[in-house]
């Protein structure tokens, strides 16, 4: 399963139980962008207090998380929080449990996408996580806090959700590149873009935006107190020969091999 076979004329071969496909006709039959929340066939509305019964666990620490917020709004808002993301829970409730009768969006992005709409294009796009391995809770965590993990004032740990999987890129380096204390997405875009290695820019213009100076001669190209016009023009800052050690280097502080 890949969200690239996600565009519209393949949106049946998603899923593969009776709920998902329910839900796809209909999000087939809606417009797309429609805010609805994920159908499951005989299930109504229970509201959040419904489900504190049996997942405590869950519900102590939902009042301070981001989407939380979701629940305080609109005329009929205890019919969203918990179910705005796992569908109506009256047969799973009523049944005690199951798998079956219940969304869980760890298997499934969809039910993020019919919120999140544009997170949909991002992802199908050429270079981007693949689904199946990596899900939408593997970086955020739906039930408590920010959304995004380490988000707000806590930038390094921002970069912790990537590392428990990118083990490579964690150092320590004996030459480290300052630009990784900020954080990881300062040149990556986790959801997916067009650029090889989820790059959020395919040239040098993702090094100059810190690395650029103002430049007194014509024709120069002055970086570092080096003129890389000539440079520039034999590809990528890191390609081979120049910094390919982007995240840090244990040989050299230009970054390099
Ligand atoms: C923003 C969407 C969203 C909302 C709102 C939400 N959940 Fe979840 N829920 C998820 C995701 C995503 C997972 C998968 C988590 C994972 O992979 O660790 C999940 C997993 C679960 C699980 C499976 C066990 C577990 O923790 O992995 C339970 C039970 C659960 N949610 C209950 C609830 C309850 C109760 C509420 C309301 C207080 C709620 N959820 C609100 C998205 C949501
Ligand atoms: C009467 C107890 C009970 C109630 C009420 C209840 N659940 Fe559950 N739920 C369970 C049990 C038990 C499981 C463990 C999964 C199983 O049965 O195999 C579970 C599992 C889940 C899962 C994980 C399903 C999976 O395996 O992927 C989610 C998500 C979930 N519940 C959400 C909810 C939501 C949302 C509500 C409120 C609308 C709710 N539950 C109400 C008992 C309950
Ligand atoms: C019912 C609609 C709805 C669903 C379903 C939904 N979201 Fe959201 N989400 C929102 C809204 C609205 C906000 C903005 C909340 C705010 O800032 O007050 C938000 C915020 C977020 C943020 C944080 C944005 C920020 O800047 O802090 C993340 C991350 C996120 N959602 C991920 C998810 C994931 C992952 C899922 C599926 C598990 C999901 N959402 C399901 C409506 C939804
Ligand atoms: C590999 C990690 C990763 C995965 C997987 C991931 N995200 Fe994110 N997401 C992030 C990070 C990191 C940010 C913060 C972006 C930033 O700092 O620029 C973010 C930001 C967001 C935001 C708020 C800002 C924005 O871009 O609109 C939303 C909404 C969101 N993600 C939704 C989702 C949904 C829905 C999924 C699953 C389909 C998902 N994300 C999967 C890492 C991830
Ligand atoms: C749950 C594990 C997991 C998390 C968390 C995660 N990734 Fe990944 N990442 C993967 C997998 C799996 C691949 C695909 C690897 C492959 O195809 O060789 C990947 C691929 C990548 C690639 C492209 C590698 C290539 O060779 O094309 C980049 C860049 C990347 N991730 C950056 C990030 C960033 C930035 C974050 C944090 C916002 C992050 N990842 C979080 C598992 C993860
Ligand atoms: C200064 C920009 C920059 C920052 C910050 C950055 N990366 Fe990268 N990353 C790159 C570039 C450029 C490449 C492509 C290297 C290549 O193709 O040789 C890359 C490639 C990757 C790859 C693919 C494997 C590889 O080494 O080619 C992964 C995985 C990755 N980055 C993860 C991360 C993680 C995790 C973080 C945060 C800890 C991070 N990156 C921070 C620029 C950056
Ligand atoms: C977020 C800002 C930022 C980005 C983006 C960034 N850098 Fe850096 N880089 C720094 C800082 C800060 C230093 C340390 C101070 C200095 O030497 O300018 C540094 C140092 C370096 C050095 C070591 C200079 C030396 O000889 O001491 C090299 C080489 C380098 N960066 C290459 C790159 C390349 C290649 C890219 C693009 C893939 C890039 N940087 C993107 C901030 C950034």
């Amino acid at each position: 399963m890949n969200f690239r076979q996600l565009p519209k004329k393949n949106l049946l071969v998603f899923g593969g139980t009776a709920i998902w496909g329910l839900l796809l006709v209909s999000c087939v039959m809606v417009n797309r962008t429609v805010m609805a929340p994920p159908n499951i066939p005989g299930a109504t509305f229970v509201g959040s207090k419904d489900c504190a019964q049996c997942h405590e666990d869950v519900t102590s620490g939902f009042h301070d998380a981001t989407h939380a917020r979701l629940m305080t709004s609109g005329t009929n808002a205890k019919n969203v929080g918990c179910e705005s993301c796992h569908g109506p829970g009256s047969v799973h409730s009523k049944a005690g449990g199951g798998s079956d009768n219940i969304v869980n969006p760890a298997r499934n992005p969809e039910t993020c996408f019919q919120c999140h709409t544009d997170k949909r294009g991002e992802f199908a796009l050429p270079h981007a996580h693949p689904a199946g391995k990596v899900s939408c809770s593997d970086c955020h965590d739906p039930h408590k806090g920010d959304a995004i993990a380490g988000g707000g004032t806590r930038m390094a740990s921002a970069s912790e959700t990537c590392l428990k999987c990118h083990e490579a890129q964690r150092g320590p380096y004996v030459f480290e590149h300052e630009a990784l204390r900020e954080n990881c997405t300062t040149c990556h875009n986790p959801h997916g873009t067009v650029n090889d290695k989820m790059l959020k820019s395919r040239n040098q213009s993702l090094c100059l935006q810190c690395h650029y100076q103002q430049q007194t001669v014509t024709g120069q190209l002055m970086i570092g107190g080096r003129d890389h016009a000539a440079f520039v023009q034999r590809g990528t800052c890191w390609t081979a020969g120049c910094h390919e050690a982007v995240h840090g280097s244990h040989v050299n502080s230009s970054l390099r091999f």
